[in-house]
């Protein structure tokens, strides 16, 4: 069974290779918004699965899914693809990934509107949020509409879960309330990355006061 799902969803050498180009001619285009050089290795994708729970209810959301490298390791982790979105803001690569993965729900659209584009798939409630996104070199207005329209939409126990290339948060916590915690650090990734989990703090807004 596993072998069928890694067969289904995992992409040919040639067309790896044809998406690190297109991932690496889209990151000289935009340095800033794609955020790294190369798409992500199956062993980031395994540790960011290793952290949804996925007996609290709602979807499963992918933002900033690329290429799809993060997205297809969901699915052969078992992420029901039912309840799975994936969310890119870059036309030719939401084409390419629809390309690679069909059957997949791409949304072609801007993370920073999380809650209107669930809305217009009519999903109530997101069990949990993998983001992809480059938050340390997005602006920061754009992270704050994330970072608090991704926390409407969740579960109360939901988890918002990213990586990083950088050795602290990803989320500045200077900005928001969140119990948060460093899960992992995967070495088998180029560059290696961490893997950090947010939930909310009960009781607790998730943004601090604008200063
Ligand atoms: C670091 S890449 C990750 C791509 C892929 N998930 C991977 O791990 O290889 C960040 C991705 O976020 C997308 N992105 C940046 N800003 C976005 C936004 N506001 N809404 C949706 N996607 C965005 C970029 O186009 C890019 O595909």
């Amino acid at each position: 069974m596993h072998d069928r799902l890694h067969k289904r969803h995992a992409p040919p050498v040639a067309h790896r290779r044809r998406d690190a180009a297109l991932f690496l001619w889209k990151w000289i285009q935009a340095p800033t918004r794609i955020g790294s050089v190369w798409p992500s290795g199956r062993a980031l994708g395994r540790a960011m699965a290793a952290e949804l729970d996925l007996t609290v209810p709602g979807a499963i959301v992918e933002l900033g899914a690329g290429t799809g490298p993060i997205t297809a390791t969901l699915l052969q982790s078992g992420v029901p693809p039912e309840r799975f979105y994936a969310v890119e803001r870059d036309p030719g690569l939401a084409a390419a990934l629809r390309q690679r993965l069909p059957g997949v729900r791409v949304i072609e659209g801007d993370a920073g509107e999380l809650p209107a584009l669930m809305r217009a798939e009519g999903v109530e409630t997101v069990s949990a949020i993998v983001s992809c996104l480059p938050l340390v070199s997005l602006p920061r207005a754009l992270v704050r509409r994330v970072i608090e329209g991704g926390f409407d939409v969740l579960h109360p126990e939901g988890r918002f879960i990213q990586f990083t290339y950088g050795t602290i948060s990803p989320i500045p916590l200077r900005h928001f309330r969140l119990q948060a915690r460093r899960v992992c650090r995967v070495w088998r990734n180029l560059p290696p990355a961490a893997v950090w989990r947010y939930t909310r703090i009960p009781g607790e807004p998730v943004a601090r006061d604008r200063g």
